[in-house]
């Protein structure tokens, strides 16, 4: 049986694609948020998953505004990127999984989400950078299932909706027969906001608040409504929705293994976590 090993949510910001390529994770501005990950590496090579299951959002690569799905699930056994803009090298492509994709499109639609399924989609930075910080090797070792959530045209999902999005991935990836170890991973945040007046808007207690709460108590973030994520964590800040979806996936005893929380990396609050997922708890339940 598939089995959900643990969860990692890191920032997404491009510029730390350019900082990978011109090797300045040592400089004095990078070093505190790349050694974030030295922990990521220790806990993957300990815990060697197949998969990663990625909650992310998409800023405008593959959905535009004009046909912009709220969830959608890719379902290809191969993920391209493209210029995206930004000055940063553009990815190698990515292997997917679409048989398990397609068991996870199944099983949501089955469970009353009615996602996007695509079978040709292009993946972005939100997706990129997170892989090449979690796998700074020349080979991924992980297929991925994408999962893109809009955090960017309104109206967005709830904290709430993301939280039970999560919910019924991870049901669907422990119903799922094949022997496999997964990680969920969910990408961006924490409080950011590129544009407007409150443009370098950062919010260190409400980011804490988040920190502190999503380990145990997820569904009193997902009280928070959407205008109010806003107003306390930017109008990017709302990519915290992908976190949600990941915590949501996880249904065993979740602990916080690993927090790194460091401002600014660019423009963005940035934190990176790892989050361990025992299975015990549900035995006990059953
Ligand atoms: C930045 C952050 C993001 O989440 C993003 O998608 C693009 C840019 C930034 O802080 O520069
Ligand atoms: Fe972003």
């Amino acid at each position: 049986m598939a089995r959900i090993v643990g969860g990692i949510a890191t920032t997404h910001v491009p510029s730390i694609g350019k900082a990978i390529a011109e090797k300045k994770q040592k400089d004095p501005y990078w070093q505190p948020f790349f050694k974030g990950f030295d922990y990521v590496h220790y806990w993957l090579a300990r815990t060697k998953p197949d998969i990663a299951v990625v909650f992310y959002n998409d800023h405008g690569l593959n959905f535009f505004l004009d046909k912009l799905p709220t969830f959608a699930v890719g379902a290809a056994n191969e993920y391209r990127s493209e210029d995206e803009g930004w000055g940063i090298p553009v990815s190698r492509p990515i292997a997917g999984d679409a048989a398990l994709s397609w068991h996870i499109i199944n099983s949501l639609v089955a469970d009353e989400f009615d996602v996007t399924m695509c079978q040709d989609m292009l993946i972005d930075h939100a997706v990129t950078i997170p892989m090449a910080l979690i796998w700074p090797g020349p080979v991924w070792p992980v297929k991925i299932v994408p999962i893109e959530i809009n955090t960017v045209q309104h109206p967005l999902p709830s904290l709430s909706r993301c939280l039970k999005l999560g919910h019924a991935v991870g049901r669907a990836i422990e119903a799922y027969t094949p022997d496999m170890r997964v990680v969920v991973i969910g990408t961006g945040g924490l409080s950011h906001q590129l544009d407007g007046r409150r443009a370098g808007f950062i919010n260190k207690e409400f980011d804490a608040l988040c920190l502190d709460k999503i380990v145990a108590e997820p569904e009193t973030l997902a009280r928070i409504s959407i205008h109010d994520l806003v107003q306390q964590s930017g109008s990017q800040g709302v990519e915290f929705l992908n976190w949600m979806a990941m915590r949501g996936a996880m249904t065993g005893r979740v602990s916080e293994l690993h927090r790194n929380y460091h401002i600014p990396i660019s423009n963005t609050a940035a934190a990176t976590v790892v989050y361990g997922n025992e299975p015990e708890m549900r035995r006990e339940a059953a």
